[in-house]
């Protein structure tokens, strides 16, 4: 049955930069909604910026614009980054708009006929200078309790105790560094301490985090015990300056962010409709409209999604969430984001290194689950996952047999049928409910094993051996054609996680855009498919490196940045040699052309029995393969070899070793001390060109 869904991750904050840590969201919110709309659903991935509140007023002061003009600029910076990691919302909206006005208003207006707003002075710390009260954040002065300078308004960073702002000694306003004055004034409270609230919170949290009991806990905590009515009301309102929306009957007031953001969903829900006819948006605001609402939120602001935001939306009327969904909070090697060691890395920067997003895609999904856990990036993790099951496992499998269906049988398949088809069919269902559990690395460890299988599969029937033998054309067309619906039934069941690898793979394989149902179907007999094209390149130590450079920030002002430990030395070593090199002999061109280097790619690579530093290559040429015994084993592991390119002599005569003929030779660079690295070309390189 099809089912009608409005799918939202959190609203960032118009004035900050889009880095690692949000993607961990929008990627996983992202592969969900894909995950739904390949089932046939009609799925609606709704976000907007938060533009509202004093931080985006006093940036939009300091850097001397609009906040309207800093807002523009920074929605055109998010829908920018967002679409560079292929994250595809259906609206990207702002809470600045008349949809979300609409709404705010509507939903205070109906709490206010409920009885649930109640106005009440509150005195707050007043800057004279700027004339504005201010929020907790921006007083600074000494700690009530152990005297330490320089605190904010609501914690001590050196004691850790939280205390109101009137409480500090000595405050001063980091606005403008006057001295605050106490002053009072009216403001709106939505009453969560009403009886009516609280009921409805102790039984609502339970069914919105269903999915989640360690939040089901969290928010029995926040509540209480029956009758003990924890909630305190909540002040929704500001005065006046204000970047936000007026209260309709209240002027000089303006409803708090945290009013109005999540009601923006709700907003570009309105906006998306206006251009999506088959949008109702009363189905999706009304209780009973027979939709579904998912919020996908950070741990930190769980609080205000499964406790205020439930309670406004129930008081006034309208459906409350299906479920919201927390996820924990990003780490990079074990520790928070941090800039001066240069991982707090801004979505734009990872894009302009030219790093493929797809890595980060997977590497999320191969770590993401249904809990609040912190995840962790860990660097050489990411570049042994990349590399060795995205690269040398998934997509190892087309680039060993996509040539040979191309050059040998005109693109067109054989039939197959096969127990292991059947399976690969067969684990869409139980690879589906992990999706839907958002159980993203137990699916894509699903995924991989099917893809082990594939090329072992692959390994067994070895078809360029079988392309060496005249009578094996029909074992050739066959194995090739089984491995090529594998590798297919694998990207479907990878598509939502590989969005742009999969539509790759749709026009190689001459197919329509995948849906989950397809995996029902194999690829028949005498179906054609296009030329194979590179689908995937591997990872380097040596790009993250320049990423993490990128984003580093050093703390003191412009030390001269210190070499890394040993790279410079190494990198004199490196020179010094190749200058002694080259003052021995020369060769005439001649001479050197006599060697015919060619791209080979790494078709199979595998540890041989017996030997101790080397491993077998199979190496494709394009047109043919060849055999050749390596002495690399002490520096690579034969599984991340596949798949990848190298240079080769093609040319080299053959030898006779002790485990077989060896037809040519890879070429690597080593120095004095250990390490041997293989050479690579630059990505555009084809198996089989020359190399001169
Ligand atoms: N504007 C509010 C959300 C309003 S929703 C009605 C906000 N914005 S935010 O830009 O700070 O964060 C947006 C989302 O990104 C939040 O869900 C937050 O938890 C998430 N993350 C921000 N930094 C993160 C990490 N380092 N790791 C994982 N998620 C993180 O909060
Ligand atoms: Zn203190």
């Amino acid at each position: 049955m099809s089912r009608n869904i409005l799918v939202t991750s959190a609203l960032p904050y118009a004035n900050g930069a889009i880095h690692l840590g949000h993607l961990v969201e929008y990627i996983q919110t992202d592969i969900w909604v894909r995950f739904h709309k390949m089932r046939g659903h009609a799925c609606w991935y709704l976000c907007a910026d938060d533009t509202h509140g004093t931080p985006i007023m006093l940036r939009a002061d300091k850097e001397g614009i609009a906040p309207e003009a800093l807002i523009a600029r920074v929605h055109k910076e998010h829908s920018r980054d967002f679409a560079g990691f292929h994250v595809a919302f259906d609206n990207y909206h702002s809470t600045h708009s008349e949809e979300t006005r609409f709404f705010a208003n509507d939903i205070y207006g109906k709490l206010k006929a409920a009885g649930l707003i109640e106005v009440r002075a509150v005195e707050q710390f007043f800057d004279p200078v700027k004339e504005m009260f201010l929020p907790d954040r921006y007083i600074k002065g000494e700690c009530p309790k152990c005297g330490t300078a320089d605190q904010y308004g609501d914690s001590c960073e050196s004691c850790g105790a939280a205390y109101a702002p009137t409480d500090l000694k000595n405050p001063l306003s980091a606005v403008s560094g006057a001295t605050p004055v106490r002053k009072s004034s009216d403001h709106y409270f939505f009453k969560l301490s009403d009886r009516r609230c609280q009921e409805f919170l102790r039984k609502a949290t339970r069914e919105v985090c269903k999915t989640q009991p360690e939040a089901v806990n969290k928010l029995q905590e926040w509540l209480g015990e029956p009758g003990e009515n924890r909630l305190t009301d909540w002040d929704i309102s500001r005065d006046a300056p204000y970047f936000g929306f007026e209260i309709p009957d209240a002027p000089g007031k303006y409803f708090y962010v945290w009013l109005d953001a999540p009601i923006g969903y709700f907003g570009s829900l309105k906006h998306l409709a206006a251009r999506r006819p088959e949008i109702d948006v009363a189905a999706f605001t009304h209780p009973d409209g027979g939709t579904e609402m998912y919020h996908f939120v950070g741990k930190d602001i769980l609080y205000f999604h499964a406790l205020f935001w439930p309670a406004e939306l129930a008081h006034a009327g309208y459906r409350i969430p299906t479920a919201v969904f927390a996820h924990g909070f990003l780490t990079v090697d074990g520790q928070k984001m941090s800039k001066s060691r240069g991982t707090f890395i801004t979505a734009e920067s990872y894009l302009k290194q030219g790093l493929n997003p797809e890595w980060l895609r997977y590497y999320y999904a191969a770590k993401l689950n249904a809990t609040m856990e912190d995840i962790d990036l860990n660097l050489d993790d990411f570049i042994a996952r990349v590399n060795s099951d995205l690269v040398g496992k998934f997509v190892n499998i087309a680039s060993r047999c996509a040539g040979f269906i191309h050059k040998r049988f005109g693109g067109a398949l054989a039939a197959t049928a096969s127990d292991l088809l059947a399976d690969a069919q067969a684990a869409g269902e139980p690879i589906a409910a992990l999706y839907e559990a958002r159980e993203y690395g137990k699916a894509v460890r699903e995924i991989m094993a099917l893809a082990d299988r594939a090329n072992q599969f692959v390994n067994d029937h070895a078809p360029w051996e079988l392309a060496k033998h005249e009578g094996k054309e029909a074992e050739l067309h066959r194995v090739c054609s089984e491995a090529l619906n594998l590798f297919r039934l694998l990207t479907i069941f990878m598509k939502p996680v590989l969005p742009r690898l999969a539509a790759e793979v749709e026009a190689f394989l001459k197919v329509a855009p995948f849906a989950w149902a397809d995996a029902a179907a194999l690829l028949p007999g005498g179906h054609r498919i296009g030329e194979y094209k590179h689908l995937a390149t591997r990872v380097e130590r040596k790009q993250i490196d320049a990423l993490l450079e990128a984003n580093r920030e050093s703390l003191a002002p412009a030390p001269a940045p210190a070499p890394p430990p040993h790279s410079q030395q190494r990198h004199a070593e490196h020179q010094q040699h190749a200058e002694e090199k080259t003052a021995v002999s020369h060769i005439s061109i001649d001479e050197f052309s006599k060697v015919d280097l060619r791209i080979a790619r790494i078709a199979n690579a595998e540890h041989v029995e017996g030997a101790e530093k080397l491993i077998k290559l199979t190496l494709d040429l394009g047109t043919e393969t060849r055999t050749v015994f390596a002495g690399i084993k002490s520096a690579y592991d034969p599984a991340t070899l596949a798949g990848r390119l190298t240079v080769m002599v093609a040319n080299l005569a053959p030898r006779k070793m002790k485990f077989g003929l060896s037809e040519g030779m890879v070429l690597a660079a080593s120095g004095e001390g250990s390490g041997i690295f293989l050479l690579s070309p630059d990505s555009g390189a084809q198996p089989g060109m020359k190399v001169k």
